[in-house]
């Protein structure tokens, strides 16, 4: 990937394409780029490890270069992140059309300028489009595209899949607008809030509270539309629109206007932010937000909405891509990828929480399904293991910072049943911090009840079951509570 400018935005793909095993090469003039470019993949390596437990692909690498077409050499995507200005950027674009290879896909972060006017200049607009991300563009997954007169159909379902297999929503404009989708809306709130202010109605720390206790919430995950279905009742939209539609005729809003930014709104709007802010700086205010972003993604994750669907389709992926095939494993337990224990995982007490062990063996399990193709192909057919019993023994301390893997050893297997035992190690260390026994069950999952599995993976269960049954059988395994 070629990134142009390396600013907030160009820093943030950096950081995406980077860890999601790209390598990129990026061109900006300032020299201050390197060291933001640097910062933001840190922070998006932190906000990742306690993101997910799915093991990304080993990091690309990240070259800083001194000229565009240096970037551009040999990528398959060029990505431009330059300041919003149309004959600057159209300029740029249009050089690293001719120096990229004739199939690279050609993209521009732009938030509002139509893609027609960028591609005016290249010798190959047909495979231009903008592709607007948000930031943090590392945790945000919409990326808006948007095609001109002369882009190719294929060149947007090109780019869609690109930004797919990196954990991206890509939304496909299909009407060329100024400002998109997304940004149509945000602006038509931001004019509003500015109005609010400016009438003196209420502060800014007043209007972000009436986002963020209410409306907020909801539109994580339902937006708009659906929200409003909800409150027309069992009638839906139709209802809705007949009890609220005629108080849109009110002389609410001053939608198209825009209030004057004169020096005193400035002043009053600066002030109130300041306060706002309470004295935490951009770095920690953006700490923050990747903290909860974090922690609202995987929410959302446990419910399939929104944003949370696409982080655990981009997850299975990742899973996908390190599965080892059983016929691949030496007659040894499965060793699972190493894991490094996030600082968040400790408590109020000083100590990693118990249910956390539980998560790394399920992921461990998870693992061995995979081996065995338990994959997303699979699942899709309705077939998948449930576990149905854990026996769990807690035998060290896991500490913030260890890096631990599980070994897995199938103890015994048939049609329906899958009985494993998983061992927590920490590395460089003999000693377990804690096994676990479980027994899954094969199921059906249109209908929910147990069913035999099917080939592949009866067949690659029944191998490995034999392979594993040449390992000494675990002391502790069909271990119960111990009374002495
Ligand atoms: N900031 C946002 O929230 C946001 C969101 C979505 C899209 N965008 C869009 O992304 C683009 C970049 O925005 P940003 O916020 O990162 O701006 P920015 O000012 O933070 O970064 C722009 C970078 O481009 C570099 N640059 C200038 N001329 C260049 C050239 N000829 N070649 C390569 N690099 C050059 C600058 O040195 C700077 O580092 C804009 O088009 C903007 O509309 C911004």
């Amino acid at each position: 990937v070629a990134l142009l400018g390396g600013g907030v935005i160009g820093a943030g793909w950096a950081a995406r394409f980077v860890l999601n095993g790209c390598d990129v090469r990026l061109y900006d003039p300032a020299p201050e780029a390197r060291d933001r470019v640097a910062q933001v993949a840190a922070d998006a390596r932190a906000a990742y490890e306690r993101l997910t437990l799915a093991p990304f692909p080993q990091e690309g690498e990240l070259r800083i270069v001194d000229s565009i077409d240096e970037a551009v050499a040999g990528v398959e995507l060029v990505q431009e992140s330059a300041p919003e200005r149309v004959e600057r950027k159209r300029m740029l674009l249009a050089e690293a059309d001719r120096a990229a290879p004739p199939g690279a896909l050609v993209c521009s972060s732009t938030s509002g300028l139509r893609p027609t006017e960028l591609q005016a200049e290249m010798e190959r607009p047909e495979r231009f489009c903008v592709a607007h991300p948000f930031n943090p563009v590392y945790l945000l997954p919409l990326v808006e595209l948007c095609g001109g007169e002369r882009t190719a159909t294929d060149t947007l379902s090109r780019a869609g899949a690109l930004f797919r297999s990196v954990g991206m929503h890509p939304l496909v404009v299909r009407t060329e607008i100024d400002g998109f989708v997304a940004d149509r809306l945000l602006e038509a709130l931001w004019r509003e809030a500015l109005w609010l202010v400016n009438d003196g109605v209420a502060t800014v720390d007043e209007i972000d509270d009436a986002i963020r206790y209410g409306a907020g919430l909801r539109w994580a995950f339902m937006g708009t539309f659906l929200t409003y279905r909800i409150a027309g009742g069992d009638e839906g939209m139709r209802h809705f629109l007949r009890q609220f539609g005629p108080a849109l005729r009110w002389p609410w809003t001053h939608l198209t206007e825009v209030p004057e930014l004169t020096h005193e709104l400035v002043e009053t709007i600066a002030a109130q932010s300041d306060a706002q802010a309470a004295g935490r700086s951009a770095r920690e205010l953006e700490q923050e937000r990747d903290r909860v972003l974090v922690r609202l993604l995987q929410a959302l994750r446990a419910e399939g909405a929104g944003a949370g669907a696409t982080l655990a389709a981009w997850e299975r992926e990742l899973l996908d891509m390190t599965a080892v095939a059983s016929a691949e494993l030496d007659g040894g337990p499965i060793h699972g990828p190493e894991t490094r224990i996030p600082a968040d995982w400790v408590d109020y007490n000083g100590h990693v929480h118990e249910s956390r062990y539980l998560e790394l063996f399920a992921d461990a399990t998870d693992g061995l399904l995979r081996t065995v193709g338990v994959d997303s192909g699979y699942l899709a057919d309705g077939g998948s293991y449930f576990t149905v019993e854990t026996h769990l023994s807690h035998l060290r301390q896991l500490q913030a910072g260890d890096c631990v893997y599980v070994t897995t050893q199938v103890l015994d297997s048939d049609d329906k049943r899958l009985h494993v035992f998983h061992v927590l190690l920490r590395r460089g260390e003999p000693d377990p911090l804690a096994t676990a026994e479980q027994m899954l069950l094969h199921v059906d999952t249109a209908s929910g009840g147990a069913a035999t599995s099917r080939d592949p993976v009866r067949g690659q269960v029944a191998e490995l079951t034999r392979r594993h049954a040449a390992l000494p059988r675990p002391e502790s395994a069909g271990r119960s509570i111990g009374v002495r």
